[in-house]
């Protein structure tokens, strides 16, 4: 695995659907630690994405590729794929994005493309883990960064953060303080592979180049 550097910075490319605030976390993060990784572009399937005006408001080029305009999932990803290849990222950073993606696509990008997704997975794959989580009166809730495989929600994991749900949470505050760690673990994550620390072989995350253990897997403050 390659070091990043300031003359060879990490390049790159983040998908978002929404809000983007794990992308304004990302941005901010590689900013103040001067961290020698180009975001070089911000690509939304949604054109009102509010992401897309952080992205440019930090000076990023942004695309949109909607999905409606296509008239399958294959023909979205394909044209997708070719937006996301004019950047050669060396990493894809699915942050918020909400489109099931096809096993071709996957592929292709198996091993520089990671998401992050708010449950401890392997637990509450896909929407409403929140609530889910509520429904199971769970007294664990948090996140995880995963490289990205064909199954769902399902590639293994790289770091998971947890939160203590209390009695009068509801999806809206659970939602709040995932959000609080997504901000942390996500940037860190993108971090350690500009550091040249993560790979995928086969269906291991390795970590400094060994099969990443349960402790380190475990974010702690
Ligand atoms: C986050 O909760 C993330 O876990 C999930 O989508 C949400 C994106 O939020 N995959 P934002 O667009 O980064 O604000």
């Amino acid at each position: 695995m390659r070091v990043a550097s300031t003359d060879n910075p990490l390049s790159v490319v983040v998908l978002i659907s929404g809000s983007g605030t794990n992308l304004q976390a990302i941005i901010d993060y590689i900013r103040e630690q001067e961290l020698p990784i180009e975001i070089r572009a911000v690509i939304s399937n949604n054109p009102d994405a509010y992401g897309l005006k952080r992205a440019t408001e930090a000076g990023i080029p942004i695309e949109v590729v909607n999905h409606r305009d296509y008239q399958s999932r294959e023909y979205f990803d394909q044209a997708l794929r070719a937006v996301i290849d004019q950047y050669k990222p060396e990493l894809i950073v699915l942050a918020g994005f909400m489109r099931i993606l096809t096993d071709d696509f996957v592929r292709h990008y198996q091993g520089r493309m990671i998401n992050i997704h708010p449950s401890l997975l392997p637990r509450y794959q896909g929407l409403n883990t929140h609530q889910r989580v509520l429904e199971a009166g769970d007294e664990q809730h948090g996140v995880s960064v995963h490289f990205v495989t064909p199954e769902l929600d399902g590639g293994p994991v790289i770091i998971q953060a947890s939160i203590p749900v209390r009695k009068d949470d509801t999806p809206q505050s659970l939602a709040e303080r995932i959000h609080e760690q997504e901000y942390i673990i996500y940037p860190l994550v993108i971090q350690w592979f500009a550091e040249g620390r993560l790979q995928l072989r086969d269906d291991t995350v390795l970590f400094n180049g060994k099969p990443i253990t349960d402790s380190q897997r475990q974010f702690r403050v």
